[in-house]
Formats: C-alpha cells, sequence, structure tokens
C-alpha cells in the first residue's frame, strides 16, 4: 500500500500545466465504439480509470496504440459485440458509458454494476429512462446492466433530475439511431461539450451540447479522426484552492479560464486573487487568511461538487465561520472527519457542513475516502505544520496524473513511499 508523506507548511509558487480532463476521457473513450474507424485521442490523463477503460475496450476487439506519452490510437473497426468483463467494469463508475456506446454499436450491453467512489446512493433509472425511449428493454439485477434493442429509434427525453452520466449516455445512444432524439433537463458540464465535439468530430449530428436542451440526428456512420480532449476544470480548481490555502501564487496553464468562472468568484469573495492571463492561464494567488464563504454545490455553471472538498480545506482555515451545502451528492463530507484529526473544527450533518476557521491545521495520518478527498487531504497536508501521511492513494490515481511530482513542483514537501 502506497502513502504520501508530506512535510507542510509550505507556500506553493510557480506554474503548473493542466492535464486534459478525466470525465471527458472516460466518455470519450467508450464513445470510439460508436466509430467504424480509427481515431486518435490526444491530451488523454494518464491515471488509472483510463487505464482500466482501455483494458476493457482491449477485451472487446478494440486494438489501442499508444503513440505518445497522453496519445493514443483506437481502432474500433472490427469489435466483439459480447459482454464486457463484469469485473473490470464494476471497479468504476464511469463503466455505464459502456451501455450507450455498445447499445448504438452492437444494439446489445451487458455492463456490472458501476462501482467508483462512496458518494452515497448512485442511482442509474435516468440512464435507463433514456435506453427505454429509444426503445431498448433495459434489465438491472445480478450486479449487472442487460440493455437490448432491434433497433433505436429517436425520441424525446425528458430527464427528471440534471445528470451528467445520463445526459452523456443518452447522447452516445442515439448519435446512430433512426430519426431525431430531444433531451430536455440536460447537464450541460463542459465535458458534455467535450464529448458531443469528439463525436461531431466523428460525423455525429448534435446541436445545443453545453445548454438544457440538445437535438440530435442520427446517422448511418460515424468516421475516425483526431480529438484532442478538453482541459480538466477539476484539475485546474484543484490547483487555484491549494494556491489559496497555502497562501501561495501560482499560475495555471493549459485551462479553460470560462469553466473556473464559478470557483474564481468566490476566491475572490474570500480576498484572495484571480487574475485571467488570457483564454487559458490564470494566476491565483492569496497574501492573507481568507474571509468565510458560503457554498451550496449545484450542477454547472453552480459550484461544482468536484471541488467541494479542497474547498473545504480553504474554508478549514478562513476567518470566521462558512457553511457547504452539499446539493448533489448524499454523503460527501467524509473528509471533514479526517481534516478535524488535523485540527480543523468542521460539524458535518447530512448535506451541510459548519466550518469554524482555525489559525492552522497541524499533520496527522489521516486516509483518502474518494478521489477528490484525497486531492483536499494533500493540500491539506501541503498547508499544515507538521507531517501528515495520506493512506488509500488507489482512490487520487483514478483521477490526478503524477499529483506529487506536479505539487513537488511547486514548492510542496510530498514524497511516495510504499510500504
Ligand atoms: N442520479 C439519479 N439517477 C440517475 C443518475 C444520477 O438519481 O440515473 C443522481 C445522483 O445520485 C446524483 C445526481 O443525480 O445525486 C447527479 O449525478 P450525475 O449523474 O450527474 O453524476 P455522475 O454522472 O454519476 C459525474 C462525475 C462525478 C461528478 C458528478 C456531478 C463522471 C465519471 N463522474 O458523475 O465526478 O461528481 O458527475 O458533477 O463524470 C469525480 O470526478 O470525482 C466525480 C465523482
Amino acid at each position: 500500500m502506497d502513502k504520501f508523506i508530506i512535510n507542510g507548511k509550505k507556500r506553493l509558487t510557480g506554474e503548473v500545466t493542466i492535464n486534459g480532463a478525466k470525465n471527458a476521457a472516460v466518455a470519450i473513450l467508450p464513445a470510439t465504439l460508436l466509430v467504424n474507424g480509427v481515431c486518435t485521442i490526444e491530451n488523454l490523463p494518464n491515471i488509472s480509470d483510463i487505464n482500466i477503460y482501455c483494458d476493457i475496450l482491449k477485451t472487446l476487439g478494440v486494438k489501442i496504440t499508444q503513440i505518445g506519452p497522453n496519445t493514443i490510437e483506437v481502432d474500433t473497426t472490427k469489435i466483439s459485440c459480447i459482454d464486457a468483463p463484469l469485473d473490470m467494469t464494476s471497479k468504476f463508475r464511469a463503466s455505464y458509458y459502456l451501455i450507450g456506446a455498445l447499445l448504438g454499436r452492437c444494439h446489445r450491453a451487458v455492463v456490472g454494476m458501476p462501482g467508483g467512489c462512496q458518494l452515497g446512493a448512485r442511482p442509474i433509472d435516468q440512464h435507463a429512462k433514456a435506453f427505454e425511449a429509444l426503445g431498448a428493454t433495459v434489465e438491472i439485477g445480478q450486479g449487472k446492466i442487460q440493455a437490448t434493442t432491434d433497433k433505436l429509434i429517436g425520441n424525446s427525453i425528458y430527464f427528471d433530475i440534471v445528470s451528467v452520466g445520463a445526459t452523456i449516455n443518452a447522447i452516445l445512444a442515439a448519435v446512430l439511431a433512426e430519426g431525431v432524439t430531444v433531451i430536455e433537463n440536460a447537464a450541460k458540464e463542459p465535458h458534455i461539450v467535450d464529448v458531443a465535439n469528439f463525436l461531431i468530430t466523428m460525423g455525429a449530428d448534435i446541436h445545443g451540447a453545453g445548454t438544457d436542451i440538445i437535438k440530435i440526428t442520427g446517422v448511418k456512420e460515424l468516421h475516425g479522426g483526431s480529438y484532442s480532449v478538453v482541459p480538466d476544470q477539476i484539475e485546474a480548481g484543484t490547483f487555484m484552492l491549494a494556491a489559496v490555502a497555502t497562501r501561495g501564487d501560482i499560475t495555471i496553464k493549459n485551462c479553460i479560464t470560462k469553466h473556473l468562472d464559478p470557483l474564481s468568484a468566490k476566491i475572490e469573495e474570500m480576498g484572495a486573487h484571480v487574475e485571467e492571463i488570457n483564454g487559458d492561464t490564470l494566476r491565483v494567488w492569496c497574501d492573507e487568511r481568507p474571509k468565510k464563504v458560503n457554498i451550496k454545490t449545484l450542477p454547472y455553471p453552480g459550484f461544482p461538487t468536484d471541488l467541494q472538498s479542497q474547498m473545504g480545506v480553504v474554508l478549514a482555515t478562513a476567518e470566521g465561520t462558512s457553511m457547504i451545502t452539499e446539493s448533489i451528492w448524499e454523503s460527501r463530507f467524509q473528509y471533514t472527519a479526517e481534516l478535524n484529526k488535523m485540527g480543523a473544527q468542521i460539524n458535518a450533518q447530512g448535506k451541510v457542513a459548519i466550518f469554524e476557521g482555525v489559525e492552522e491545521l497541524y499533520g496527522a495520518p489521516v486516509a483518502a475516502s474518494d478521489l477528490r478527498a484525497g486531492a483536499a487531504l494533500i493540500i491539506a497536508g501541503i498547508a499544515a505544520n507538521g507531517i501528515t501521511e495520506i493512506s488509500h492513494l488507489e482512490y487520487i490515481d483514478r483521477g490526478y496524473e503524477k499529483i506529487d511530482e506536479k505539487f513537488r513542483a511547486l514548492g510542496a514537501d510530498i514524497k511516495r513511499i510504499t510500504e
């Protein structure tokens, strides 16, 4: 079991370059199954979720060739319409995109019940609703999801709730369906636009991605091509909050500054500074103790739930009492118990957490409970006085490429040890 050992109280300064977005990449990879040809995917993050996805695609007969550190070639010309391996697909959440993609390509999909970070109940009823609207039969049970159809026919889909995964899955299933599909109450996250842009590049007819109504006109076939994954909004936000938490000064390169507006607004409300250097570079710095703010997580363009725990670290040492309301996930405050071991004073009850800002955190042994909680604990360890030991790095490895190297380059004293 690997651990991070962090010798804290370091002010982070310098430049960091952001990788491609995990949550776009884990949808674009299965989307290649809809293509009859060869796709080159650039700016692919080198993280464990992507490695597992490539392994799953290989079991379906997809040929994958690494042609650069962050570039692969995916040949989906000949695939086998067989069940996806249950043990592999149930390891992570984004395996549910195989259902939309395989339904589109093979008219049949069998996938293990998706696993992933423990954030509370993670139903997939809206995904099933979309597949059924397009003419598929969906059965969920015995640890797997099975969807079959003779043919997919475009239809209206009105989602009861805003869901990133269900919106992308509906797009995947509709791209090769006969006729027109209209998705209403769609999610608007940047990675939805990115998946749509990938499919459009390969010949799909999709309008409105990034708004709450998406119209897809089915096409007969998608062709191969090249695509570069959008920069990771959440990785960029993680480094922005690391600058504030350590009272540092970080220039964040290769990000889309517009995607970070909900976070930039909050950082400025706390009294720290964000300067847009150009459309893809931001400088974030903090000279004094940030002031309290209240946060409510919401679907894009609201404050992202995936930056909630990193923001929690900042609020743990902000001046005054702050409140975070988590409105997306049932259980995303597990990290607060770990921060309390480091001297924070956080009272989390259900979907609300109250942060009584303390002067400083001190190092302690802590455990990551999910991907973003892990990132938050790294930031806390770098800011805290003393030594912090973080276990369960497997969560962090799922979504951040070389996170320790990147923090070291900014002045953190962090090392990875294998016990
Ligand atoms: N929901 C349902 N029914 C459904 C689908 C979702 O009730 O059929 C509920 C969920 O339980 C949740 C809410 O709707 O309360 C939103 O869930 P959503 O479907 O939007 O989440 P997701 O697609 O499973 C993606 C990201 C998450 C991110 C959320 C919200 C991927 C692979 N995962 O999950 O990312 O928190 O959107 O933005 O894209 C992370 O990266 O750390 C992470 C957890």
